[in-house]
């Protein structure tokens, strides 16, 4: 990452945060090196003394909020009112690719979950069409023999890496990521429904119809 980037994601994450997080509500805090900033953002307000609390996206978002003095919450204990997110792709419909930090099942519940889902970027995560980055997929790991055969017949195109070749990479929920490539996506809604219905595929890193901004730094 260049310093440009990382001033883009600053600016990206701070202005989401101070357009959109009133004081006083509930808000959803995504992972990754971009969200990172829109938490940094939140424990500046809270520490000059506004009351945001927050429902994290995972993991290791929940310890950076504590870090920052950001308190937690669980996934609708409290009404989202906006959630911030980065994202890996995003195309002109504001279709997504997310996931490359492994987070995508509780980023997608918690932008399923939020009234405003807002995503933070720099302008290199704008692409024509989505698929040149792997897409995430969150797998139950009994059934990854399974998982692999199904997906393997559906798209005999279809390149597969396993997260964690040598050491499995586990996601927050216990489960294992296959980052796959299709090619270019053009039906990104399509695709989603589709791996969804293998038994054993838990999510996919598609976002579809859920972005209500796109915050560029
Ligand atoms: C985490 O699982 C992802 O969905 C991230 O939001 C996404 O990978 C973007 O991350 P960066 O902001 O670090 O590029």
């Amino acid at each position: 990452m260049t310093p440009s980037d990382d001033a883009g994601k600053r600016a990206a994450g701070y202005a989401a945060v101070d357009r959109y997080v009133r004081d006083g509500t509930c808000i959803g805090l995504g992972t990754g090196t971009t969200a990172f900033y829109a938490i940094e953002r939140v424990g500046q307000r809270i520490a000059a003394g506004e009351q945001i609390v927050a429902v994290a996206t995972s993991i290791g978002t929940e310890r950076l909020c504590k870090e920052r003095g950001v308190p937690i919450v669980g996934l609708l204990e409290r009404e989202i009112e906006v959630a911030i997110d980065g994202a890996d792709e995003i195309a002109p419909d504001w279709a997504l690719i997310k996931g490359g930090g492994g987070a995508l099942f509780r980023e997608k519940a918690v932008a399923l979950c939020a009234r405003q889902f807002v995503v933070v970027a720099t302008p290199a995560k704008l692409v024509p069409v989505l698929g040149a980055f792997p897409l995430p997929v969150e797998i139950v790991p009994y059934a990854m023999p399974y998982v692999l055969r199904e997906m393997r017949r559906a798209y005999p195109d279809i390149d597969i890496i396993r997260r964690g070749t040598d050491t499995p990479y586990i996601t927050d929920n216990g489960n294992y990521i296959l980052d796959c490539h299709f090619g270019a996506i053009d039906q990104p809604a399509l695709l989603d429904t589709s791996l969804k219905t293998i038994h054993g595929v838990v999510a996919s890193g598609i976002f579809v119809g859920l972005v209500h901004d796109v915050v560029l730094g």
